[in-house]
């Protein structure tokens, strides 16, 4: 095998090397102000909390592994996380978590821009550690790439300032959650800097930044400053009632085409880059289920949340017919993907890796700003 190079500027040149999360030891972690506010208020998941069911744990796990195994076959390169002891509390001298989360959506915690992988500073308390079960591999990419950049984000404090009190409530409705959400008023405040990796978007030059639940305007200020070479654009999506990743929402296809979720459409008033720049956003096909599997955080819209091999190639969740049928129509090769029943532990294709390399080079797509 040859050595490792870390270099990955947007979401479609072709896939070489990957990270691939494993569903092991997956927590459903207990309440805690960030979390809550995400987990719908009609979801079987509110009140519970510990250690997955080991049958869901050993399917997922079977899932995630015959997928790594199907890149395997197309001549990627794969990587897996060793997984923490996520039944461990997380404890700060600000914060007690009595369980931490899991390792299967390495896309929420890693940040590949270039040959940098930055660690987030993540917005949930059981989250505060997941980089841990990456360190490995981090470790032995820096050992084998003198270009490789590993940086992390400045570890948040998590104190009860960083969420606003109003979303502790159990029943909030649909309908306040919209208003909240076009009013740009989220969970989160702007005590400090606050970012998913999986709300970032890689066009280039260009990152495209979801303002929402788990990143704060402090947290794409940060990422401004800390990457002075991209434009970094900053985006909503207003019908979305839990704006958590910006995956299962905007999804770059190839250079000039993106398809956008038609319930979480992108304000007019933020389209004028893509519009200038001869970029055409399409309405994603409407998902194949009418409900997220059991125990899911996630909505039924991960049937948009695929992983893009080549700019004509690209992962999709088997049983999500529609979507694959568009893909096909926008003259993608499809390949079909049975994930659904890892959904729960963290999200789709998209969520469950991380790119390490793909082939190409930071292009500008967006020259008319
Ligand atoms: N933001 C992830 C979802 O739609 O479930």
């Amino acid at each position: 095998m040859t050595n490792t190079i870390v270099n990955s500027w947007n979401e479609w040149d072709p896939l070489r090397h990957v990270i691939v999360g494993r569903a092991d030891d997956c927590h459903i972690p207990p309440a805690e102000p960030a979390l809550d506010a995400k987990v719908p208020e009609d979801s079987d998941m509110r009140g519970q909390w510990g250690k997955r069911p080991q049958d869901t744990i050993d399917r997922a796990n079977e899932l995630l592994d015959t997928f790594a195994r199907q890149l395997e076959a197309r001549g990627i390169r794969v990587d897996r996380p060793t997984s923490i002891d996520h039944s461990k509390p997380a404890t700060t001298p600000d914060f007690h978590t009595d369980s931490q989360f899991g390792c299967m959506p390495p896309r929420d915690v890693l940040l590949t821009v270039g040959s940098e992988i930055l660690e987030a500073t993540m917005s949930y308390r059981c989250r505060w550690f997941e980089y841990l079960n990456y360190r490995p591999l981090l470790q032995k990419y820096w050992e084998e790439d003198p270009n490789f950049r590993h940086e992390a984000a400045p570890k948040p404090r998590l104190t009860d300032a960083d969420y606003h009190p109003d979303y502790l409530n159990e029943k909030i409705g649909d309908a306040q959650r919209l208003k909240w959400a076009e009013e740009k008023h989220f969970v989160t405040t702007e005590e400090e800097p606050l970012f998913d990796a999986a709300d970032v978007l890689r066009f280039g030059r260009d990152l495209v930044v979801q303002h929402g639940f788990t990143t704060n305007l402090k947290g794409i200020e940060w990422l401004r400053r800390h990457f002075p070479d991209h434009r970094v654009h900053t985006v909503n999506f207003p019908g979305d009632p839990y704006p958590i990743h910006i995956d299962a929402t905007f999804t770059p296809l190839r250079p000039g085409l993106i398809l956008n979720n038609p319930q979480r459409r992108l304000p007019a008033d933020q389209r004028a880059m893509y519009e200038k720049n001869g970029w055409e956003i399409v309405d994603a096909a409407q998902p194949a289920h009418n409900a997220p599997p059991p125990l899911c955080y996630s909505s039924t819209w991960l049937s948009m949340n695929v992983l893009v091999l080549d700019p004509k190639t690209v992962c999709v969740e088997a049983s999500e017919h529609y979507q694959m049928e568009q893909m096909d129509k926008l003259g993608m090769n499809v390949i079909p993907v049975d994930l659904r029943d890892a959904y729960a532990f963290g999200g789709g294709l998209h969520c469950c890796t991380a790119d390490v390399y793909r082939e190409g080079t930071c292009e500008d797509y967006f020259p008319v700003q």
